[in-house]
This record gives structure tokens, sequence and C-alpha cells, in this order.
């Protein structure tokens, strides 16, 4: 079969991307535009100002995906788009544009799940490097600012599917590092900035609670027949402890250093890591490392018990969180351990990129698996 040129394009957050992938295997081009600058002054994403910053990225971000893959909009094979989930208005940005294009040019859409987006920037990858081999049951955590999701994920003759058995009871693990991260006057996002901070501190510091799951989910709708017969289930839930960091600021009386920290970094322009560091005492380099630890024993131990109950084969940890340091030292240590093979993305593909999309999208051009003009957004869009 000959090869596809699929044009990926992303706009479910706060990034602006388009990418080209060839046959799900080859990365042509991935370009990127971050609104971080944007919304940093109001320390977390603001719906309105991702859609108008979306509108302006989106036609030189796909210009220039398409000049460094060296395609045109009539080389290309299909165009692939976020449906969700997301915020509504920023991926209607992106919908709306592939839909003009697909109509203009005449080719085929393709709609894909940003969850499955991040799974396939795993296989993405490996297959770049050549590595082709899969082994079933694959367990897959995706593990962003919005989703802290375990997936069983299956393949057969018309592409992937998706058993969802655990996901976060309210905040994502990426939110909570942005959450503390705020907490803490480090600004926006958290993750990146807390990841650097932490091997400067002492993660046995100050000890948080193992968080605590002792009701069913409110939204599990299954009887006590199905809970019976189905795979168990390994929910995660990190409100707690972002609240535990809230009491540990007030008992130990950091609000007044915290805000001195807040305003010397926002007379910065764009902060280094060297200026987030001298403005750290130990106290805070301690509650940050802690935190991190906390966080990362939690997902880890999780993730590793389902692996172990499920008898995975390989286990995939994607999404941003996923590009932490610490996070994919210990699941490569453990996992080895336990003698589980684990796969992350690269940085650049683990926070939100375009080229997971297009690739994702490979199995359903293959499938003719497109989808209808009249398609829309879904900003809660479950993967399945
Ligand atoms: O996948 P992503 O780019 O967007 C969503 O789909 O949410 O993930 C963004 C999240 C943010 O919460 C950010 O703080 C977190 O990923 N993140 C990190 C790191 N880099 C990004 N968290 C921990 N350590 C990092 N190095
Ligand atoms: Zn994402």
């Amino acid at each position: 079969m000959a090869d596809a040129y699929i044009l990926g394009i992303e706009s479910s957050c706060d990034e602006t991307a388009a990418a080209v992938v060839r046959s799900g295997e080859h990365i042509l081009s991935n370009v990127v535009a971050s609104q971080i600058a944007t919304h940093q002054p109001y320390g977390g994403v603001v719906p309105e100002l991702a859609s108008r910053e979306h509108l302006r990225a989106i036609l030189p971000v796909v210009r220039q995906a398409l000049a460094e893959a060296n395609q045109t909009y009539n080389s290309i094979d299909a165009i692939a788009v976020t449906q969700g989930p997301g915020l509504a208005g920023a991926l209607m940005v992106g919908i709306s544009y592939a839909k003009a294009l697909a109509f203009a040019l005449e080719k085929p859409l393709i709609a894909v799940n940003h969850l499955e987006g991040h799974i396939h920037a795993v296989l993405l990858e490996e297959r770049q490097k050549g590595n082709h081999e899969l082994q079933f049951p694959l367990l897959a955590l995706v593990v962003s600012g919005g989703h802290t999701h375990l997936y069983l994920a299956s393949q057969n003759n018309e592409g992937w599917t998706y058993q969802n058995i655990g996901h976060t009871r309210d905040d994502a693990a990426g939110e909570a590092f942005d959450k503390v991260a705020k907490l803490l006057g480090l600004g926006y996002p958290g993750g990146p900035i807390i990841d650097r901070l932490a091997p400067h501190g002492d993660a046995t510091a100050v000890k948080f609670p193992p968080a605590q799951l002792k009701h069913r989910d409110r939204r599990d709708r299954r009887g006590p027949k199905e809970i019976a017969t189905e795979v168990p289930r390994f929910d995660f839930s990190y409100s707690g402890i972002k609240t535990a960091v809230l009491r540990y600021i007030e008992v130990h009386a950091m609000a007044h250093s915290i805000e001195i920290r807040r305003q010397a970094l926002a007379k910065i322009q764009r902060p280094k890591f060297e200026n987030y560091l001298a403005n750290c005492d130990r106290q805070t380099l301690d509650l940050v490392a802690s935190f991190q630890r906390a966080m990362i024993e939690d997902l880890v131990g999780k993730t590793l018990a389902a692996a172990r109950s499920l008898d995975a084969a390989m286990l995939f940890v994607t999404g941003g969180v996923a590009a932490n340091n610490e996070l994919r030292k210990t699941f490569e240590r453990d996992g080895a351990q336990e003698g589980l093979p684990v796969f992350f993305p690269s940085r650049p593909l683990s926070t939100d990129n375009a080229a997971m999309i297009a690739a994702a999208a490979f199995p359903k051009f293959l499938a003719k698996d497109f989808a209808a003009m009249d398609f829309s957004a879904e900003a809660s869009l479950a993967l399945r």
C-alpha cells in the first residue's frame, strides 16, 4: 500500500499545533505554538483567550507544518483533527478549519480523540525507531493537565479500542502540579518548574497521607452483578494533596514569603530556572520535592498494581506529566523490578502536539473511518 500523508491539527487546550505524519510512523513536521505567555498572568488557561489565540495561530501553524514537511494542501491524503475532550471553543477553531480544508480540497476528514492521540504518540515514536512489536494486554496511563486515565488498549482489523479501568475522581495529576505551583507563587504551568526545583529539596521532609478512596465512584453506573464480573477499577484522587499543601502553607505561616516570591518573579519578564531557584527557600524546596514524590508514588503505585492485577505485558505512560523526570525514572525502575517494559514518548511528544493526532488517525484512514462534515466538538468525549 502507498504511503499516506496525514495533516494533523490539535487545538484542544492552550497549544495550537499542526503536523504531517507519514503512514503513522514518520514525523515529517511537528509545529506547536504555545499560548503559555498569554495565560501566564492569569495563573491558568482562560478559555476565551485560548480560542482567540487559536484563531490567530492556526493558519501560520498549518502553513509551517506543510512547508517543513515539503508538502502542499494538495499533496496530503487526509486531514485529522482533535474532536475532544478539551475546551469547546478551542476545539471548535481546529474543527472548523479542518472541515473547511477538507471540503475545499475534497480530502477525507478524520476525527480523533485527544486521549487516543496521547497513546499513539508512544506507538508513533516506537515505530519510528523500528520497533513494531506489540504485546497485549497493553496498559496505558494518560496523565496530563486535564486527565488521569488508565486504559486497556486492544487492536483488531478495524483499529484500536480502549477500556477505561481507572480515572481520577477529582483533580487530574497535572492540575495538582499546576495548583500547587500557583499556591507557592511559582506561576503557570506548574509541572515543568516543580520538576526542576524538586531535586533541590528533601523529598522526605514533608509526609503526605496517601489518597483514600473510601466511596464508590458516583459516576459509576454499573450494577453489583457487572462489578463482580468486570475487571477491577484503579481510580486516583489528587484534590486532597493540594489541600494538604495549602494547610502546610497556613500552619507554617508561609504566605508572606510566597507573596514576596510572586512579586519578585512577576518583575522578571521571562523568568529563568535560576530566578525560580534563587527565590525559593529551603522550606519551599522541601515542600515541592515532597509533594512531587507523593504524587509519583501514588501514580506509579496504582498503575503498577493495575498492571499486576491485569497481567499487563506492556505499559505506556503518556501526556504532559509523563515529561516529568522523577516520574520516568520511578516507572522505569519499578517496572523493571516487575519485568514490565515501560514506554514513554520523547518529551516534546509527551505534551500536546499534532503529530500524535495524525498518528492516531492512520488506522482510521486505513479503515476508511471518516468523519461526517456535520460532526461537532465534544468537550467531554470519552475514549472507547
Ligand atoms: O498533555 P498536556 O500538554 O495537556 C493536556 O492535555 O492537559 O499536559 C499539560 C500538563 C500541565 O498540567 C503541566 O503542568 C504538566 O502537564 N506537565 C508536567 C511536566 N510538563 C508538563 N508535569 C510534571 N512534570 C513535568 N515535567
Ligand atoms: Zn493532552
